[in-house]
């Protein structure tokens, strides 16, 4: 018979009744009775109790006799000699029952006429003490375990159709002020638990490699130039036009006629120091074409977004700055291992008058301690916009081994004097890719698994915390 069914037939009849009397076992019968409930059509409690049941040896107990039953009866009228230890269970417990008794080294019957108790406790479990019980538990005969059963009574709705019941309340009977029947909110079952976003892995390391630089007196340079013209990309940095980096092989250029203005002033003095050089440089004595400055390109990096913000800073009065910026690059690359066509830059520099190369070596120490990356070494390499130029390695603990974790420099003059610094202004700078830090912290082989339509969801939500710590 259906659960439903046999429970409101049974209060139809009865005002209170147990699952335990209607011997009801169906595993879903909470969710029913929960269900019922919260049309009130039932109202009910939930109630445990011990359940006992025999166990292999007091099933063997209730069809042939206990053990001390089955000794006492094995002992003849001569008596059985004490090293006898056929039964030794028997022996002990018919002792302790004072069965028999021991005399000249033979055991004999004490009393004649005894009661098998426990095999008949074993046959009427539900009118035992507890102490019985407990007797039993302890020699095997039996195990126990709690169960829950419930009372169950008629609620107001019983009886009643709960068809016409109202789950939701609309616009229309707030406006018409309809006497609402509503069915009853369900407190107890247990809601979907919603799925929600999740910060990606290299969100979290932005966050954290920003508080770094806020906490050492940062602040953030704009970088809302992903299409950059040529000129700002590597013109205004001093790198020459003929430059294998400004190749197509390495750099994506935007087929679009749109111009994106550049200051003239400025741009005829870059142009002068390419060709002809200045401020003591012979600069790169070649053709320096305007059109090929014009160029629309995907910015190969965010140096790009610090020459305009130098050039900036360059047409107000001075005052020394700590700037620094993370945002998208672009190179047209061959995707492998470790390298997309696309990645993040993490950028820093600091303008002020007289700054030297141990400034920019105490700074990056700093910096990377604050990654949690306390050893750190230095080795020259060449940029084209910066004298001298470090590559910055650190100390991977876990891998044993130096890592290259940045490249860093000086603002050439050939930079900074066209836009109108001051010969003692030096600007400090250093870059490094954000996927990097973050592959370390996340124990990635493949950067593909951090960035790109290869991304796992499930990786995404499982990635703890960014902490350099
Ligand atoms: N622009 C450099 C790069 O793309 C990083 C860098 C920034 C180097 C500033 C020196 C100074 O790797």
């Amino acid at each position: 018979m259906n659960t439903t069914f046999a429970v409101l037939k049974n209060l139809e009849s009865n005002e209170k009744i147990s699952t335990l009397d209607l011997g009801i076992e169906d595993p879903n019968l909470h969710g029913i009775l929960l269900s019922l409930s919260s049309k009130n059509i039932i109202e009910f409690e939930i109630k445990d109790h011990m359940i006992h049941t025999l166990s292999d040896e007091g099933i063997h107990t209730v069809d042939n006799g206990s053990h001390e039953y089955n000794f006492h009866s094995s002992i003849p009228e001569g008596g059985i000699p004490v090293g006898d230890n056929s039964n030794p269970i028997g022996r002990s417990q018919a002792f302790n029952n004072r069965w028999i008794k021991i005399q000249n080294d033979m055991i004999y019957k004490k009393e004649e006429n005894i009661l098998d108790t426990v095999r008949n406790q074993l046959q009427s479990l539900n009118i035992l003490t507890v102490q019985e019980l407990s007797n039993l538990k302890k020699r095997n005969l039996i195990t126990s375990k709690r169960s829950n059963y419930y009372i169950i009574s008629r609620g107001p709705q019983f009886g009643k159709s709960t068809e016409d019941l109202q789950i939701n309340i609309t616009s229309e009977d707030i406006i018409n002020n309809t006497t609402l029947n509503l069915k009853p909110f369900n407190f107890n079952t247990v809601g979907n638990f919603p799925e929600f976003g999740n910060f990606h892995p290299l969100n979290k390391m932005r966050t954290e490699i920003k508080n770094v630089f806020i906490e050492m007196g940062f602040s953030e340079m704009s970088t809302d130039h992903y299409v950059e013209t040529s000129f700002w990309n590597f013109d205004s940095l001093f790198q020459p036009q003929d430059h294998p980096s400004r190749d197509s092989h390495d750099t994506f250029f935007v087929d679009s006629k749109k111009k994106i203005e550049v200051p003239l002033d400025y741009f005829r003095r870059v142009k002068e120091i390419h060709e002809k050089g200045g401020f003591g440089s012979t600069g790169h004595g070649n053709n320096w074409k305007e059109a090929e400055a014009h160029k629309l390109i995907l910015r190969t990096h965010t140096t790009a977004e610090s020459a305009r913000k130098l050039y900036e800073i360059s047409q107000n009065e001075f005052k020394p700055m700590k700037l620094f910026s993370v945002d998208r690059v672009f190179r047209n690359e061959s995707v492998d291992a470790t390298h997309l066509a696309e990645f993040h830059q993490v950028e820093g520099l600091i303008i002020a008058k007289d700054l030297k190369i141990s400034h920019l070596m105490g700074i990056l120490e700093e910096f990377f301690k604050k990654l949690n990356m306390p050893q750190i070494r230095f080795k020259p390499a060449f940029n084209p916009y910066t004298e001298p130029s470090m590559e910055v390695f650190a100390y991977h603990e876990g891998l044993d081994r130096w890592m290259e974790v940045g490249n860093s420099g000086i603002f050439r003059p050939e930079m900074l004097r066209p836009m109108g610094f001051d010969e003692d202004v030096r600007v400090i700078a250093w870059g490094l890719s954000l996927e990097r830090p973050a592959m370390i912290k996340y124990k990635l082989n493949n950067i593909r698994e951090l960035l790109g339509h290869k991304v796992d969801f499930e990786f995404i939500k499982n990635t703890g915390l960014c902490s350099f710590d």
